[in-house]
């Protein structure tokens, strides 16, 4: 790579490091932080709280195509960004475990998919982005100049993901903590619209026995050709 790339796309499954990496690139190059994830959760939280069905695609994907999200700089130290829906400020609430439990299932409708892949495309192709996620390699920025897939062990995710959700909810344990990203890997890889794979062009990143600025090294020296 010659010249520094300005889209990286992030990917890899739940709790393996995407979003930490991705903010720490985006501070190094100076770039737009952009966590997709936070999109379909919001559809989800959106869908939790109408009268509509879950199952229900035809409604889901409806509220999909009408529902205004916006994620915008923080108003609070303790937090990444503000995510609000038609006004409401939701940040804390996508993260509950209601949301957890059914986002998977919103976001493999294709046409919830559609919906979002359009807008976060729109947002990539403006460069100086590093965008995170689970199709941006494959679908969303497939001309990303620099993709980095990350790998980690369930196990090592259930635990990384515990240390999180623990602040917010002492009573959860390990054992639900890791059934519950089993069920969301299973069906993020097994859907029929842009399964969570790496693209052809990825670097895989396996972390479970790297730091995290061991992965953020790795990924610059990626990005100058190293
Ligand atoms: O933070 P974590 O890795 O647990 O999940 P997330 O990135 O917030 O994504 C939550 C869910 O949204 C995933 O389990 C996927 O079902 C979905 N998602 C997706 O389908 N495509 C994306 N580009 C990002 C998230």
């Amino acid at each position: 790579m010659s010249k520094q790339p300005n889209i990286i796309a992030i990917d890899g499954p739940a709790a393996s490091g995407k979003s930490t990496l991705g903010e720490r690139l985006a501070k190094h190059f100076g770039y737009l932080y952009f966590d997709t994830g936070v999109m379909y959760r919001a559809v989800t939280w959106a869908v939790l709280h109408s009268s509509c069905d879950v199952r229900d695609e035809i409604a889901v994907t409806k509220i999909a195509e009408n529902t205004q999200i916006e994620v915008l700089p923080p108003s609070a130290a303790c937090r990444k960004y503000d995510v609000l829906i038609d006004g409401r400020d939701i940040t804390d609430e996508i993260r509950s475990p209601e949301v957890e439990a059914m986002v998977s299932v919103v976001s493999a409708y294709p046409g919830v998919r559609r919906a979002m892949s359009l807008q976060q495309r729109r947002i990539g192709l403006r460069g100086n982005v590093v965008m995170v996620g689970r199709d941006i390699g494959t679908v969303v920025l497939p001309e990303a100049p620099l993709k980095v897939y990350l790998e980690a062990s369930v196990e090592v995710r259930a635990k990384r993901r515990l240390l999180e959700v623990k602040q917010r909810d002492p009573q959860m344990s390990y054992e639900e903590v890791l059934q519950a990203l089993m069920r969301r890997d299973e069906i993020d890889s097994t859907r029929s619209v842009a399964p969570l794979r790496p693209a052809d062009d990825a670097h895989i990143i396996h972390t479970d026995n790297l730091t995290i600025e061991e992965v953020v090294r790795k990924v610059i020296d990626l990005s100058r050709g190293v």
